[in-house]
């Protein structure tokens, strides 16, 4: 069983975003019985609150399926219980890199996977949520495809 959680800031918009449309690449092919997939924030400022409206209309179009969402905020002892942290931008991966000590190498950027240098924009900020999914959807797919290579 692989084990990944998503981070972003809120954990209302990109985070579960990933959360979801990864969830629904695994099971299209299969593979949802190896993964334990979910999404954290680094802050605390939407703790409890459901995605973003504008997440789940995104989702909705390209039809992904989603559940019930509560917002969580990452804590020092949830490093033992994932193999995966994987950030959507640079700010946050240096936020979590100041909660863990990352001694098993567990933290990355979602767009790493991709070899691309570049962070997931915030739609909270720039309201392109539709930017959002095909950055999302994009590294994702990669994402698993080093899986496949690496882990399964
Ligand atoms: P997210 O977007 O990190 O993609 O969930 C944000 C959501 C809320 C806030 C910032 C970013 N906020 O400042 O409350």
């Amino acid at each position: 069983m692989i084990k990944i959680c998503f981070v972003c800031l809120g954990n209302i918009c990109r985070s579960p975003m990933a959360e979801f449309i990864f969830k629904y690449l695994v099971k299209k092919e299969n593979l949802a019985n190896k993964f334990f997939i979910t999404s954290k924030g680094t802050s605390n400022e939407e703790q409890g609150n459901n995605m973003h409206p504008k997440t789940i209309k995104e989702l909705e179009k390209h039809q992904i399926p989603y559940t019930s969402h509560y917002a969580t905020q990452i804590t020092r002892d949830d490093y033992e219980k994932y193999d995966y942290f994987i950030c959507m931008d640079t700010y946050n991966y240096h936020n979590l890199n100041r909660i863990f000590k990352d001694d098993k190498n567990k933290i990355h950027k979602l767009l790493e996977f991709s070899d691309i240098d570049k962070d997931i924009a915030d739609p909270w900020y720039t309201g392109n949520f539709d930017l959002t999914y095909i950055e999302i959807e994009e590294g994702l797919k990669n994402f698993l495809k080093y899986l496949k290579k690496h882990e399964l």
